[in-house]
């Protein structure tokens, strides 16, 4: 999933109507699907080693579909051991939603569950504050570093808290996406939106070399099918351009030159391939697996 809130759409309804839009023309979560399912049990072999217990923490679960499959990927590794499950999280509606989906799924007896409305640094000041510094045998970023406004002292922090044979996992955009060339092109042109960051795993690699922190980079490749941003008046293509540039109608409250040359460009192989007659922009999505 790219973000549910990379956005300060003015009308909320909407941008989530056009995340909704991009995930179903993108393959965004088959492409963390297979990442957890290939990758993840080798990643996590050693976690829970010598342990009787293994502590999670996922930051920016929002609904949870994805810290469940991680949670059953983590069951199938070590079964019937006791599981921990914290989440910070600062939205409340994904929260609802995150329990909803807890409340129907099955098999989840040995995980004991715990939400926090709060931000990754909220989270930092109020356990610096309680000195509160429980280790973790494995955290989670998912597509959710863009939101964080300091994120080399982010990745400090957390990696400060991992136990023995702990790691973090961490999804963002790749550096060799389509959203890579949009932003360093556009992003001047585009509305300033300073609750995100435009941020790839190219900058977040370049941070973790910097705080000299191992890890280990996975590119996936996944797609958008933007096809129906090149007709006009459709609104699926509408709210798909809206998901692309950050936008709220941005069919309808752009500049038209910019308008036009975000059209041309999505079309050019640096951005989209074209394939059985749709145009598939890169979504290629990084994990990076940060050692403790
Ligand atoms: C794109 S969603 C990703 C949700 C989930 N990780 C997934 O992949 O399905 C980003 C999530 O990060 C949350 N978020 C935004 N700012 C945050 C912050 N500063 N700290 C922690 N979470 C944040 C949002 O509320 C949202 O649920």
């Amino acid at each position: 999933m790219a973000s549910s809130m990379r956005s300060l759409f003015s009308d909320h309804s909407r941008y989530v109507e056009s995340f909704r839009r991009f995930l179903n023309n993108s393959t965004e979560h088959q492409c963390m699907q297979e990442f957890m399912d290939k990758k993840l049990p080798g990643i996590i072999a050693r976690i829970g080693d010598t342990k009787s217990k293994i502590n999670i923490l996922s930051i920016g679960g929002g609904a949870g579909e994805i810290d469940l499959q991680i949670l059953s990927e983590v069951q199938a590794q070590y079964s019937g051991i006791h599981i921990k499950n914290e989440v910070v999280e600062p939205s409340a509606e994904q929260i609802t939603k995150y329990k909803e989906l807890v409340a129907k799924t099955s098999n989840l007896e040995n995980i004991k569950f715990a939400w926090h409305k709060e931000t990754a640094s909220e989270y930092q000041d109020r356990v610096m504050e309680k000195k509160e510094l429980q280790k973790w045998d494995f955290i989670h970023m998912i597509q959710m570093l863009y939101y964080v406004e300091d994120i080399p002292a982010t990745l400090k922090f957390f990696h400060s808290l991992l136990a023995k044979n702990a790691m973090i996992l961490i999804v963002v955009v790749s550096g060799s996406s389509g959203w890579d060339k949009l932003w360093k092109k556009y992003k001047s042109r585009l509305p300033r939106n300073d609750l995100c960051q435009y941020v790839t795993s190219s900058n977040v690699t370049q941070m973790l070399d910097n705080l000299k922190i191992k890890y280990k980079c996975y590119d996936l490749l996944s797609t958008m099918d933007i096809s129906d941003c090149f007709i006009d008046g459709n609104e699926n293509g509408d709210l798909l351009l809206d998901f692309l540039t950050e936008t709220c109608n941005f069919i309808t409250t752009a500049p038209p030159a910019l308008k036009e040359e975000i059209i041309k460009d999505l079309q050019e192989p640096e951005f989209s391939v074209k394939k059985e007659g749709k145009i598939l922009f890169n979504n290629n999505l990084s994990f990076i697996v940060v050692e403790a």
